[in-house]
């Protein structure tokens, strides 16, 4: 999978259908000559034609040859200082005052197994072939060595990489920029696609033409963010959902990121995917080293649907972890959307009994349980149980809902504090605040600053308290705000720049915890939704609340733009009550199943308010989510239509199983016009030499791919399921 040619000095790296491919230059730069389709063999740097261009210099030790640049030469891992005017991967105040890295080839190991991080979420090995490569580039001068390392799962098409900085200098460096990965692709007329949105309206693609100059995406929030998302996807202008070539990168991070896309004067691309580097200043003493997160890439050649199969089948597989990783996950109710934070004991007994009748498997009481938490001014910090809404605590409230055949978990918002707490009464200087300046508020909380350990320590007991004080099964870890007034009393004024990401590596440190000592636990991220559905907390939680919104066809958007990265397994999805509570519109309960179950599933609603032929329709959704979970969980998924496509008057979607015998397709009228025309539904996936049984008639696969469905006439909102297999 791995291949050094010695004689050309080439690094071939190969998955099953890609090959990427590296070369040690003469001078020692790293330069990157391939990605693409794989191939048999060869050394690419052919590619590379050197050319005397102006304004492009030349480093010393070519002497007066003038054709050979870094500015104009495709790198593996960009120096800074040195001649490449492009986006640098690696910028760093140096002792002298200085900035320059400029980065050589020192050696480099191949090793059976996928490499880990320390203290960071990664793609792993186990269960599949995968390989490891390491490449030192050294600077000289500095003498900062810089550690390239390449994960390679074959199957997958996957190919992650990482980098570690070390200081082998004798004096303190402080890294400024740090990308993950720098992929520099040859001249060609591409489109960038990033996902954009909002609060309640996350992950909308945004595709443009990449033009001359830096396009990019990235947060300052201190987390991944409703409004852009670790992820892009650089691919030809004519790509589609089943042609054209891809390339994707999907940052292993939960905090700071800068996705960029840089477009060359010759046309080339350089893309980066890293940290962000607003404020972000990393001291390295001599002997210590900085490790920076995870970046995961995958090159399609049969376009964005493929692409989307193969980060689902890794991130489901070889990046979630725990028993529920590939486990049907239990059908939940949650009370927010039903009672916010007016609920006692008895309240949400009454839930979960109504929901325990019609099969809901688990009932989670949501913010609300703590403190004097009656809204959101108050309560945050104190994790001890409001005694006036629960008397006794968790645990006569768990053996209830147990008692009723179901099981019990909770949320929590661990990151946070209300300045009406207990504890910030008592430690008002463990939020987040820069001295002599008033803080800022957000949804009226402060985030506490995890980056010291009494405070770290402080979160994970009560977590722990909490988690052991009664028959726990589930916890919604949520956050709540951005982050602002990020100051340290931890760290010296030159080392505040570290803050952003030890915030985020003490979440992980949290989270990791929780996962050894609560093995069986399920987590939900969430915040405010999904504002930090990335591939960091995946690693921790196996599924991510989508959206606040769970209006179903505001759904269709958002878990079509999620979908583009992230598996349907990993997507929360609730069925909740009409008129939508965001969005005031009413959509059919059975159109709000078939919507939520192309995710995890499950409600979030009093269903004693429901009428008995409402709840028959509840119960049949369930039966067929039992039926059905496992083509969701485990099948290939594909996008059959666009929501985003305002010409498009349905939204369809379907999943087959690996074997392709079955298969589930889903579709919501999104709208409906006088006298329609009456479109044909395509499907994709199936095998076309097969037959296959769709609503009681019998069909080739061929024909259901290449002719298609044709669609009854749908009212608005209205939905259909067709339930495919093979005969
Ligand atoms: C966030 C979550 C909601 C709910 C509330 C509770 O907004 O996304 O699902 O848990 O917090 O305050």
């Amino acid at each position: 999978m791995i291949g050094y040619d010695a004689k050309q000095r080439t690094l071939t790296l190969s998955t099953r259908s890609t090959s990427y491919q590296m070369k040690i230059d003469g001078t020692g730069v790293l330069l990157h000559t391939y990605y693409g389709p794989r191939l048999r063999g060869g050394d690419l740097s052919r590619l590379i034609c050197p050319e005397d261009r102006g304004f492009s210099p030349n480093p010393y030790e070519v002497g007066l040859e003038r054709t050979w640049s870094l500015d104009t030469q495709p790198q593996e891992y960009s120096s800074s200082g040195v001649g490449d005017f492009r986006l640098p991967s690696l910028e760093a105040d140096l002792a002298d005052g200085s900035h320059i890295v400029d980065l050589r080839y020192v050696g480099h190991t191949i090793t059976d197994g996928k490499y880990a991080l320390e203290g960071l979420p990664a793609f792993y090995g186990e269960g599949v072939a995968a390989q490891t490569l390491s490449v030192a580039l050294r600077d000289p001068a500095s003498g900062l060595v810089v550690e390239l390392l390449y994960g390679v799962l074959e199957e997958y098409d996957l190919i992650t990489r990482a980098v570690r900085i070390r200081n082998e200098g004798p004096a303190p460096v402080r890294l400024t920029r740090v990308a993950s990965a720098c992929l520099d692709l040859p001249a060609g007329e591409h489109d960038l696609i990033t996902l954009g949105g909002a609060y309640a309206r996350e992950r909308e693609p945004v595709r443009a033409h990449l033009t001359q100059g830096v396009h990019s995406a990235g947060s300052v929030r201190g987390s991944s963010s409703h409004q852009q998302n670790p992820f892009l996807v650089l691919c030809d202008r004519d790509a589609t959902e089943d042609a054209g070539r891809c390339w994707a990168m999907a940052l292993v991070y939960s905090g700071n990121f800068l996705a960029s896309a840089e477009h060359t004067q010759f046309h080339e691309t350089r893309l980066t995917l890293g940290i962000h580097p607003f404020h972000f200043a990393w001291t390295l003493r001599p002997g210590e080293t900085f490790t920076a997160p995870e970046a995961a890439l995958v090159f399609s050649a049969r376009g964005l649907g493929h692409m989307s199969r193969l980060f689902h089948r890794a991130i489901r597989l070889n990046l979630c972890r725990g028993p529920w990783k590939d486990a049907r996950r239990p059908i939940l109710i949650n009370n927010w959307e039903a009672t916010l934070f007016q609920f006692d004991a008895d309240k949400l007994c009454d839930i979960a009994r109504a929901a325990g009748r019609v099969g809901v498997e688990l009932m989670v009481m949501d913010d609300g349980w703590f403190g004097e938490r009656n809204d959101d001014f108050t309560g945050l910090g104190d994790w001890n149980v409001n005694q006036k809404k629960l008397p006794g605590g968790l645990a006569p409230l768990a053996e209830r809902i147990n008692g009723l055949g179901m099981q019990f978990g909770l949320w929590v918002e661990p990151e946070m504090v209300n300045e009406n707490s207990d504890l910030y009464r008592a430690h008002p200087d463990w939020a987040f605040q820069a001295p002599g300046r008033p803080v800022t508020r957000g949804r009226y909380q402060l985030v506490l600053d995890l980056t010291r350990p009494e405070v770290k320590q402080y979160v994970l007991d009560n977590l722990r308290a909490t988690l052991k004080s009664a028959p726990i099964a589930y916890v919604k870890w949520d956050m709540n705000r951005s982050l602002t007034d990020v100051w340290s009393a931890a760290l010296p004024p030159e080392r505040q720049g570290e803050v952003y990401h030890r915030f985020v590596l003490a979440v992980y440190e949290i989270l990791e915890t929780l996962h050894r000592e609560f093995p069986d636990l399920l987590i939900e991220g969430c915040s405010g939704g999904g504002g930090r559905f990335d591939c960091g907390m995946l690693y921790y939680t196996p599924q991510i609340w989508c959206s606040d919104n769970t209006d179903a066809i505001d759904r269709l958007r958002i878990q079509y733009g999620t979908s583009l990265c992230y598996p349907c397994c990993a997507m929360g999805a609730h069925v909740s009550a009409v008129p939508n509570g965001l969005t005031h519109r009413s959509v059919p309960l059975h159109t709000r199943g078939v919507v939520a179950a192309a995710g995890t599933f499950g409600y979030e609603l009093d269903l004693n308010e429901l009428t008995a032929e409402e709840l028959d329709q509840v119960r049949d959704q369930i039966a067929a989510f039992r039926t059905d979970w496992e083509l969701v969980m485990r099948g290939d998924y594909y996008r059959l239509g666009d929501p985003f496509r305002a010409e498009e008057p349905f939204c369809a979607w379907m999943h087959v199983s690996p074997d392709r015998s079955r298969a589930l397709v889903g579709l919501v009228q999104t709208a409906r016009h006088a006298n329609p025309v009456r479109p044909l539904l395509r499907l994709k996936g199936l095998d076309p030499d097969r037959d296959y049984r769709v609503n009681g008639r019998v069909c080739g696969g061929d024909e259901l791919m290449y002719a298609g469905l044709a669609l009854p006439f749908l009212d608005e909102y209205e939905a259909v399921q067709y339930h495919i297999e093979a005969v």
